[in-house]
């Protein structure tokens, strides 16, 4: 079974002064905190243990959000990133709860919604060898790694944070390992700003011609809510669907509900304290109505 890694360290300095005492990860995205988004990706992947990486000052603050995991029906552990010492690090942090699985990582500040995203994350989840990575187009790709293809749409090569960057197409926080990724990630030598790069990792299955890389379309919304800008437009973002569809983006209970993570009577004793927000009378509806269900919560 793969197992799902989440980083939401680091310093939060693009968002200061919001990020002084709170993780830039637990700041809403309009109805719900950042962090659900990425961990009901990985749910959507059929992922149900989970490490949560953070720094000191805000672990307890992820405890209380996301307890042990058991009231949506998976398992949260947690680790310390002392520094924010590149994505990579993460592997290496987690080499006892990965225990020889393959994993998925993903970045706690990132935010995946659109069309075919589900069967996606299961064909990836479902690849038994090498690495799946997604690439998306992007305005400014100079800010990412970025991912250089051929005419097969085949990726020629990976380059971090380029000045003069070979394609628009930017890698996503979201990554899919097999289990020899943490002997790989314990080789990376710390690039010049002194960071375990993720680009690395992903360079050395590229290499060995063991490294998948799935584009995106524009079908897909790909967003990182780093910026004060990103964070409105996020929130815009799923302000908009939510109210078009009454249908929520990334509610981990919902998600646990339809996979048959938990049951009706959860459900309800979920929703219960979260009934004055309005989330709460969203659980008890999907009962109600018995919407939109299938295996991938759509219709
Ligand atoms: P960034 O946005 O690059 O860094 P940051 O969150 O510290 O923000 P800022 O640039 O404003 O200081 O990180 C992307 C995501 O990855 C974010 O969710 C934090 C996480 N991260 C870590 O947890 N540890 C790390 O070592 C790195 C590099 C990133």
């Amino acid at each position: 079974m793969r197992k799902g890694i989440i980083l939401a360290g680091g310093n939060g300095t693009r968002l200061a002064p919001l990020t002084f005492s709170v993780s830039k990860q637990l700041m809403s995205v309009y109805d719900k905190p950042m962090i659900y988004y990425p961990i009901t990706t990985l749910m959507m992947a059929g992922i149900k243990e989970f490490l949560l990486i953070t720094n000191k000052e805000h672990l307890n603050s992820f405890k209380n959000l996301l307890k042990d995991g058991s009231q949506w029906g998976v398992n949260f552990q947690y680790a310390i990133q002392e520094k924010p010492n590149g994505i990579a690090e993460a592997i290496i942090i987690g080499e006892e709860f990965i225990n020889n699985s393959p994993i998925a990582l993903i970045l706690g500040d990132n935010l995946f919604h659109g069309t075919g995203l589900i069967e996606t994350l299961i064909d990836a989840n479902d690849q038994d060898t090498g690495g799946t990575i997604f690439a998306y187009q992007v305005r400014d790709p100079y800010r990412y790694g970025v991912v250089e293809f051929n005419d097969k749409k085949e990726a020629l090569s990976i380059e971090e944070k380029p000045k003069k960057p070979k394609s628009f197409y930017a890698v996503t926080g979201l990554y899919f390992y097999d289990k020899t990724a943490n002997k790989r990630a314990k080789a990376i030598i710390p690039s010049r700003r002194g960071e375990l790069e993720i680009t690395a990792l992903n360079n050395s299955y590229l290499q060995e011609k063991k490294l998948r890389v799935k584009t995106f379309g524009r079908g897909m919304t790909w967003l990182d809510t780093g910026t004060f800008d990103s964070l409105h437009e996020a929130s815009s973002y799923i302000k908009t669907i939510e109210h078009r569809q009454g249908l929520k983006v990334g509610c981990p209970e919902e998600i646990a509900w339809r996979r048959g993570w938990i049951d009706e009577k959860e459900l309800k004793d979920l929703a219960k304290p979260l009934n004055k927000s309005g989330y709460g009378s969203y659980l008890t509806s999907l009962i109600k109505y018995k919407r939109n269900i299938n295996r991938f919560g759509i219709n």
